[in-house]
């Protein structure tokens, strides 16, 4: 069931969305050459609860941190641990956080010192994926409007899509309806309404688009070793338009 949330309900997304915002904005100068995947997110969890949130993440499905931390091949789901971070890497942080009740979710990869050519077109053609999805987003379009618009500009671009793993719907749950897939067909798939939220979340490989799981059940990789990115926001459907409600506040 999608639901469709009140100008209450908005409002207090708003805020769930703002904490994602403020804790990316925080943990963004620790992203550097020598810190570990875990001590990352302690910073993050320690900054959530101080600021009155709940780290969904933790404890779901039996997922151990707060953060999932994706380096380099891991395309999602890494999990916080004693892997140290180098110049040269990049790192996805994904957080979803609780606050009175409902959910934020916002993803975003960051470079480590210096990173190579083909990282930094990897990291612009992926956001700017998630952007041409948010194009779509419109009372009357449908959700597979955003699916082709992010598969096509991957696809243009040469990046691969990942398609075990997609969007969602979110509330007070982190997932709720409908999906959101980042591959589709126009004109498909459930009616955007004002009211809705949705996370839209390209997940590209710089190679193929296979992935496997590691053994710890969590960790998703690229099967050729290549390098992922993944962007996500949370996103209010408004009477013309859309509302981003995990904004970036760096730029
Ligand atoms: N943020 C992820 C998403 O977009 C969910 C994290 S999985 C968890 O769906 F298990 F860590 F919660
Ligand atoms: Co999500």
């Amino acid at each position: 069931m999608i639901t469709i949330k009140s100008e209450r309900e908005i409002d207090l997304m708003r805020k769930a969305g703002m904490l994602v915002s403020k804790m990316h904005q925080f943990i963004k100068p620790y992203i550097k050459d020598g810190i570990t995947t875990k001590e990352l997110d302690k910073l993050c969890d320690d900054f959530i609860v101080k600021n009155g949130g709940v780290p969904t993440c933790k404890g779901y499905e039996g997922f151990p941190c707060a953060l999932c931390t994706s380096v380099n091949e891991v395309v999602v789901h890494g999990i916080p641990g004693d892997r140290v971070i180098h110049d040269g890497d990049i790192i996805t942080i994904d957080v979803v956080i609780g606050y009175n009740g409902y959910q934020g979710d916002a993803a975003w990869t960051y470079a480590v010192g210096d990173i190579d050519d083909n990282k930094k077109y990897l990291m612009e053609h992926t956001e700017k994926a998630l952007y041409e999805g948010l194009k779509e987003v419109k009372p009357g379009n449908r959700i597979g409007d955003i699916s082709y618009a992010v598969q096509k500009y991957a696809e243009d671009h040469n990046l691969g899509v990942v398609r075990e793993l997609c969007g969602h719907g979110i509330g007070r749950e982190m997932h709720e309806d409908p999906e959101v897939p980042n591959y589709g067909v126009p004109n498909t798939g459930p009616k955007l309404k004002p009211g809705m939220v949705i996370c839209i979340e390209p997940m590209l490989t710089f190679g193929h688009r296979q992935i496997t799981v590691l053994d710890d059940e969590w960790t998703v990789v690229t099967l050729d070793g290549s390098d992922a990115a993944h962007y996500e926001h949370t996103v209010l459907i408004t009477e013309d338009g859309y509302e981003i409600l995990t904004p970036r506040l760096d730029s």
